[in-house]
């Protein structure tokens, strides 16, 4: 049995399709968002197969991009644990509450799997110098693929990313480019330099195979599950690519016979200073706009524009999930609850979902019969720069 089934590339918007075995971006006649696209009928046979595979996330090499298996560069990322969230479900009263912790991904984060997906698909293409911009933890993912890959790391950052993805970029042997600015500001120098130096820019959704990655958390989420999915899914959202991911995972997996037709309502969260999604969900537009004045301690969802909006906000409608933003001192708030409660200390981005929660089931918007899954997308020993004076430690 082949390791892929990957058979093109084709585009999220106007459908146009592509070889995918040259190295693309994004669409040549649009430029919006190319998907992975496998032959489902053939790849349907491998559910039976997982029960003896290893707990990573290339267990559902099938659906993955990487044709020859010795260019897959792994560190164990993926098969996180589904957490049973008990003493916080009785304090916020939603008894069937999980959570899902990407914070023991290795470099800390979910980022993990878009970079060990993106790197590997990038060696297998005969790419060796990468580049990227990124708002703190795709970074230093990237940077801990390509080393041990043997690719070369180029980083853009905002000067006020957290303190360990400075630093963690740095041991991993990349070359970090500080910038005076914010997300955008550090993916238009990327692409400069890019052009400049014959880099390949692995921003994400701006190249087909970091989606491919964060998607695997939804085939996790119904394998974990017993191949049945949540009624909701709360996600903390940057560039979006999480919750896009997972939407394609559903849809292969119907596909494929894994499971049925019914999806979980996926509910976007956004910081209340930045909320491209958000507010474009409320105005009824499919597309967003350029959120001014970005502000969050949430590093990572502090993306003031994302290319793949229309795909976050499509999933949102289709499912009849929302959008709702909360405030750093919840988010902060929410940190202390799955620290306490749980023994998960979470990224500010994590902490956002428990007060996002709190709003849903005040809202009636979620009910207390409903299986809700909180994405815990990194851990919070990332963040103690910004989560210890938040929490009256350190300055
Ligand atoms: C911890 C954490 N959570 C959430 C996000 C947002 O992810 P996405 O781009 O999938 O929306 C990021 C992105 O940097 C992140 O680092
Ligand atoms: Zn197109």
């Amino acid at each position: 049995m082949p390791d892929s089934f990957l058979t093109n590339l084709e585009c999220s918007y106007c459908g146009a399709t592509y070889d995918s075995g040259e190295p693309m971006r994004t669409c040549t006649a649009c430029e919006k968002v190319l998907f992975a696209r496998y032959d489902l009928d053939r790849a349907a046979g491998a559910r039976s197969e997982l029960r003896d595979r290893e707990p990573n996330m290339w267990r559902y090499r099938e659906v993955m991009p990487v044709k020859d298996p010795t260019n897959i560069i792994t560190l164990g990322e993926g098969m996180t644990p589904i957490i049973r969230a008990e003493r916080l479900a009785a304090e916020v009263g939603s008894p069937g509450l999980l959570l899902k912790d990407e914070g023991v991904c290795p470099t800390g984060s979910f980022k993990a799997r878009g970079l060990s997906a993106a790197v590997s698909k990038a060696k297998e293409l005969g790419l060796t110098k990468l580049t990227m911009p990124s708002a703190g933890n795709a970074a230093g993912a990237m940077a801990a693929y390509a080393a041990a890959g043997g690719l070369e790391a180029n980083v853009f950052m905002p000067k006020d990313a957290p303190f360990a993805n400075r630093a963690e970029c740095i041991a991993y042997g990349a070359t970090l480019t500080l910038v005076d600015g914010f997300i955008n500001d550090a993916g238009r120098l990327s692409a400069e330099a890019a052009a400049e130096r014959g880099l390949f820019d692995v921003s994400t959704l701006k190249e087909p195979y970091r989606a491919e990655g964060k998607k695997t958390m939804g085939y996790e989420i119904a394998e974990q599950l017993g191949w049945s999915l949540p009624d909701v899914i709360v996600y903390p959202t940057g560039g979006g690519t999480g919750i896009v991911g997972m939407w394609k995972a559903f849809d292969e997996m119907e596909r494929m016979g894994w499971i049925g037709v019914e999806r979980p309502r996926m509910v976007v969260v956004q910081a209340e200073g930045c909320a491209p999604i958000v507010t474009a969900y409320e105005a009824g537009e499919r597309h967003a706009t350029l959120f001014p004045n970005p502000h969050t301690l949430a590093a990572g969802m502090r993306v003031p524009v994302a290319i793949g909006d229309y795909l976050v906000l499509d999933a949102v409608r289709e499912s009849g999930g929302t959008a709702l933003t909360v405030t750093d001192d919840e988010m902060v708030q929410g940190v202390k609850d799955l620290a306490s409660y749980e023994g998960v200390f979470a990224a500010p981005e994590g902490g956002a979902l428990v007060a996002a929660l709190r709003k849903l089931m005040d809202s009636g918007t979620v009910s207390r019969d409903e299986r809700v899954l909180l994405l815990v997308t990194g851990s919070g020993l990332k963040y103690l720069d910004v989560l210890g004076p938040a929490m009256g430690i350190g300055s």
